[in-house]
């Protein structure tokens, strides 16, 4: 089982104006890898409360965290500065799969600033905010994850094997 946290990132989703549409959609997905949602939030698009809960969600254990949207250009999208902030090293191959597979789509993809990264045993994956994309996206990388995180918790010493 894998354990997996979602945090949407939405000002509306937030003050419960909007439902959350794109946390159920990676709920959906994650089964089909065997990852099951532990833990689960929706704040706002501020960048104190995305660290704290991306700190939080990393203390209880999850072996993922995804979050949806914030990665854009507004003012409001700070999930990428907060990732930054809270990962000690980068996996740019994630998001780089995910910009370079997703134009093949739509051109505003390259719009998207999502990063990628691992604190300690947990890996943080920024997903953008609209169901649509968050499907298109996690279908990228979701053969890569299973691996991602046998190899973060050890129990692979020789990926070539
Ligand atoms: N990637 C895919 N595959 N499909 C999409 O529809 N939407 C884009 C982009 N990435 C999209 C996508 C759009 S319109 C924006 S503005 C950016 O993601 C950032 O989205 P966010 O601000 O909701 O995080």
């Amino acid at each position: 089982m894998i354990r997996i946290a979602v945090l949407t990132a939405s000002d509306r989703g937030a003050r419960g104006e909007r439902e959350d549409v794109s946390g159920k959609v990676i709920e959906e997905m994650v089964s089909a890898i065997g990852g099951e949602v532990v833990d689960y939030s929706v704040v706002p698009d501020d960048l104190a409360v995305l660290k704290e809960s991306m700190l939080k969600m990393c203390e209880k254990g999850a072996d993922i965290i995804f979050t949806t949207g914030g990665t854009g250009l507004s003012p409001r999208d700070n999930t990428p500065e907060a990732t930054l902030a809270v990962i000690e090293r980068e996996v740019p191959g994630i998001p780089e799969a995910m910009r370079q597979k997703s134009l093949e789509k739509t051109p505003h993809a390259m719009l998207s600033r999502a990063r990628a990264g691992i604190r300690g045993k947990t890996l943080i994956i920024n997903l953008p905010g609209s169901p649509r994309a968050v499907r298109e996206n996690l279908e990228i990388i979701l053969p890569a994850l299973p691996h991602a995180v046998e190899v973060l918790k050890g129990r692979v010493e020789d990926c070539g094997k």
